[in-house]
């Protein structure tokens, strides 16, 4: 059953509710008070191409239903909604949204476990309101989502999921079957835990047409697309992960939290770069390369992230 979402257009400046000073919408299309033009002019240029892109690629505009929008966190406090993509940072925009939406009850986003970031109920999502609710709070919000170089992010959640011995969960619901699927005599112990799979098995699994049959991807590999609808909800605010601390800042600088706040910079050396994406690469298949890439295709063109050099797509 769907249930129509009209969805307007972030032009539509409202007056946020029950509130004298503006919001971040209003902040963001108003904005001669805010310096840095140099980071306005570039987010900008990033949703004109967005909008470009939907425009050529996507032949008829659907209809949202709310099970769309289980990625948008709301915060009702400051006018916001974030679409949070896994891999992408999103632990701590969930930290500082934690903060922001939590009356007091935390002050600095680091001293939030990461695990209670993620319990689902800390933070409320879009697709919980009734849908004049979510009508409402999407014309008048600043929506905001961050984006990575899709093949990075891939690798990036393998490594995450695949490599670390403490995610058992993902070694037994995906790899498993992984291994069950796309190995060759696979030895029993691996069948029975699913602990080693390889970034090549792992790209079997995910251009295999019965994978997206049964189930739809795991959100921490599923396409942004996918996950946050970008052509069907106009995003305000595109940040990357290439300028995470530049863009939140911004972010937080129209919610008019920036003083209250710190987004927290990561001093982690672990983080998958485009060489270490590379080097993952080199062992796959040039046909299997290519499979993968139509798959995120949509990623790539819609936050103007050229095609990887390392590729070997012809
Ligand atoms: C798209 O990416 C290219 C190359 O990285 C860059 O020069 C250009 O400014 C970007 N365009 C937008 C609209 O962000």
């Amino acid at each position: 059953m769907s249930v129509l979402v009209v969805v307007a257009l972030a032009e539509t400046i409202r007056n946020f509710t029950g509130k004298s000073q503006r919001s971040p919408l209003q902040m963001l299309y108003d904005n001669h008070q805010l310096e840095n033009s140099a980071v306005q002019a570039s987010l900008l240029g990033r949703r004109h191409l967005l909008e470009e892109v939907c425009r050529s690629y996507t032949r008829k505009r659907r209809v949202l239903t709310p099970e769309d929008l289980r990625h948008l966190v709301v915060d009702d406090e400051h006018g916001l909604l974030y679409c949070y993509v896994p891999k992408v940072a999103c632990t701590n925009w969930k930290r500082v949204l934690m903060v922001l939406t939590g009356k007091g009850r935390y002050r600095e986003p680091l001293a939030i476990p990461a695990n209670e970031a993620h319990v689902p109920g800390n933070l409320r999502t879009l697709s919980e309101y009734s849908p004049a609710e979510i009508n409402r709070r999407l014309r008048s919000y600043l929506k905001f989502i961050f984006v990575r170089e899709p093949f990075e992010r891939l690798v990036s959640a393998y490594r995450n999921k695949f490599t670390r011995s403490y995610n058992t969960a993902f070694h037994k619901r995906y790899g498993t079957k992984i291994v069950q699927r796309h190995r060759v005599n696979p030895k029993a112990r691996s069948l029975e835990r699913g602990d080693d799979v390889s970034f090549e098995e792992f790209v079997y699994y995910l251009v295999d047409p019965r994978t997206q049959r049964e189930e739809p991807f795991n959100e921490h590999w599923e396409r942004v697309h996918s996950l946050c609808h970008p052509c069907l909800i106009h995003y305000d605010v595109v940040g990357k992960y290439e300028t995470l601390a530049q863009d939140s800042q911004y972010v937080l600088k129209l919610a008019g939290v920036d003083s209250m706040v710190r987004f927290p910079t990561s001093g982690k050396t672990t983080r998958t770069t485009g060489d270490m994406a590379a080097k993952y690469f080199q062992n796959i298949n040039p046909f299997y390369q290519k499979k993968l890439f139509n798959l995120y295709r949509m990623d790539f063109l819609l936050f103007n992230y050229s095609t990887p050099a390392y590729l070997k797509l012809r």
